[in-house]
């Protein structure tokens, strides 16, 4: 399975990003795109399970299945939801997706977590995701991106990403939380090294779904735009 630095990450996950008022709106805007229909529902890379709460608000008759590489992951995610008999989570990552059959579900969801993927794997994970989606399912990307692809360390990339996550962190510092700012900043090389945590244009995604046969992909900015953060949503025809 997908190796992981988030299995290790040491801090109270859900109430450093409670602080950030940008992902809060980030995990709204894609929950706002559930169809109130939906049966089935999948969240890739479900972490805490912070986005799980949300679609279980939005959707309270609903399956919910998460998915996650790393353990203490899962875990912390089984515990806080061990009263909701509708809600499971399992070891995985996008890039194979076989614990699950064909026309499995009616959405497939994710939030903050698809940036992890490896660049050549964003096909793989595509037609993934497009194979466990029922006919007219509906796929959700709530995400961080960035303006400028090109080779790692290249100088427009590496500039793009640098301007960007430092004023990520400023915007933190004044909008969040000294902490949200911290998990930035120590993220920083990890961004810069493309080394877990690898930015890409949401051009880059729509591609991926287009190719994998999604019909056309849609890019919604969330507020403050200029930090990126972005939900993507497409349809299985
Ligand atoms: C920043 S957390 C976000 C969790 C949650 N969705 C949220 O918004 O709070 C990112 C999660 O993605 C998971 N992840 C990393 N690589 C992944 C992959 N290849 N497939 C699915 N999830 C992955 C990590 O283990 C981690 O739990």
């Amino acid at each position: 399975m997908t190796q992981t630095h988030w299995n290790d990450v040491g801090i109270d996950y859900d109430k450093v990003l409670g602080t950030d008022a940008s992902n809060v709106a980030l995990l709204s805007a894609a929950v706002e795109l559930l169809p109130p229909t939906a049966k089935d529902v999948l969240d890739i890379g479900s972490g805490t399970g912070r986005l799980t709460s949300l679609v279980r608000e939005a959707l309270p008759l609903s399956t919910i299945v998460g998915i996650d590489p790393a353990p203490t992951m899962v875990r912390a995610a089984e515990e806080k939801f061990a009263a909701d008999s509708g809600i499971s989570f399992t070891g995985g990552a996008v890039e194979d997706l076989s614990q699950f059959p064909d026309n499995s579900f009616d959405v497939a969801i994710t939030s903050f977590a698809l940036h992890h993927l490896e660049l050549d794997t964003y096909d793989t994970a595509a037609a993934e995701i497009f194979r466990v989606l029922r006919p007219g399912g509906r796929f959700i990307n709530a995400d961080q991106f960035c303006r400028v692809m090109g080779p790692a360390g290249s100088l427009d990339r590496a500039l793009d990403v640098l301007d960007l996550l430092t004023a990520k962190a400023r915007h933190y510092l004044l909008h969040a939380s000294f902490e949200r700012m911290l998990l930035q900043v120590d993220l920083l090389p990890r961004f810069m090294r493309e080394d877990g945590e690898i930015l890409t244009t949401p051009e880059y995604w729509t591609d991926a779904l287009t190719r994998s046969g999604f019909r056309s992909a849609i890019i919604v900015p969330t507020p403050p735009e200029e930090l990126m953060n972005r939900v993507i949503w497409a349809d299985k025809p």
